[in-house]
């Protein structure tokens, strides 16, 4: 058999040109370097071949191998950069880019609160939504008569408290149960703050909600005076709300602290009109009996509670006048703040 190399070679290039798919390029290679292929074929009609031609149609054989192979290298790269062409990415396109979201105005406003606490000493605790009749009531010095115990005022769930026969469970009123929960655990001196959801079945209206969010303070030790409570507050409320801020102390009466009052805030002030003062929470000296209901030593310690609004203290620093904006989700409020 006589082999015109250099019309298969010359065959080769011009057949490896066609290629453009890598179906054609795998076509290609069969035909030349396959078991069946042209270079096996060739090698296989040396055995009939005459001694003196056989080692040209040998080296023939493997120059026809290398060239088929970088005749594949070639076009195998073509196809590639042919693809990364298609996939090509116009970087001088203005990009879509993903809309981020942000953290609720009300998470803001708490954390907001809780850091100007944190960086006056107190610790923050997050105690049990769901409550005993001792820690959201008994236990803070709150009658069996109280009305704030009857099931118009609080939500009680279907569930007996495991620790007290025959009571149930409910969903906590405030976060004052917090202070029992803590006090149980750990001795004075103790600053902790204690943010979370509290519930009461109340009709929802702009300034009242099932559920809203209240922030704890408890601060107790063998000497605490009230003179400090009010220091720290209007500390509190200068950072939260600006110096400008106007607040009073008007008397108030809570079971668990005596005395107690509740501090209002110049709405007028902050340029909101609807009423002239707002209250923001109620406080005051922890009583001797909350004490002695989470069996702290008679007379060895003092201490001050105050409990905060979050929903009145957003509303109040930016102007909301209807609490229900809170939790509707309405991305064109949310996007205010
Ligand atoms: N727990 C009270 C309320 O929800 C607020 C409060 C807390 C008052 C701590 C005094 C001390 O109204």
């Amino acid at each position: 058999m006589q082999w015109n190399f250099q019309d298969i070679h010359n065959q080769a290039k011009t057949q490896a040109q066609a290629i453009d798919s890598p179906q054609a390029l795998e076509a290609f290679r069969l035909k030349y370097l396959g078991k069946k292929g042209l270079v096996a074929a060739i090698f296989a009609s040396l055995g009939e071949a005459d001694p003196g031609s056989k080692a040209a149609i040998g080296k023939g054989a493997n120059d026809l191998r290398a060239l088929v192979e970088s005749l594949m290298a070639v076009k195998s790269a073509e196809l590639n950069s042919a693809k990364t062409q298609e996939e090509r990415i116009d970087i001088s396109l203005p990009g879509t880019g993903e809309t981020l979201g942000h953290t609720h105005i009300l998470t803001q406003t708490m954390q907001e609160i809780i850091l100007i606490f944190e960086q006056m000493g107190f610790v923050t605790v997050e105690t049990p939504e769901i409550e005993t009749e001792f820690h959201n009531f008994t236990g803070l010095n709150i009658s069996l008569d109280h009305p704030s115990r009857d099931a118009f005022d609080t939500f009680y769930l279907d569930a007996e408290d495991p620790s007290s026969k025959g009571r149930r469970l409910l969903l906590r009123s405030h976060t004052s149960p917090g202070q029992v929960r803590i006090m149980k655990q750990h001795k004075p001196p103790m600053a902790v703050i204690v943010p979370g959801r509290v519930y009461r079945p109340d009709a929802v209206d702009a300034s009242h909600s099932f559920m809203f969010h209240q922030i704890e303070g408890l601060l107790v030790d063998e000497k605490v005076q009230f003179s400090e409570l009010k220091g720290l507050l209007t500390q509190f409320c200068q950072r939260f709300f600006g110096s400008r801020v106007i607040m009073r102390f008007r008397p108030h009466f809570f079971p668990f602290t005596e005395p107690s009052a509740e501090v209002d805030i110049n709405a007028e002030i902050l340029g909101i009109q609807r009423k002239k003062w707002l209250e923001i929470l109620g406080c005051g000296m922890v009583n001797p009996k909350v004490f002695e209901a989470v069996g702290y030593p008679k007379g060895r310690y003092k201490g001050f509670a105050f409990g905060m609004g979050v929903e009145r203290m957003a509303m109040l620093k930016y102007g909301i006048n209807d609490i229900r904006l809170f939790y509707e989700n309405d991305v064109r409020f949310l996007k205010q703040f």
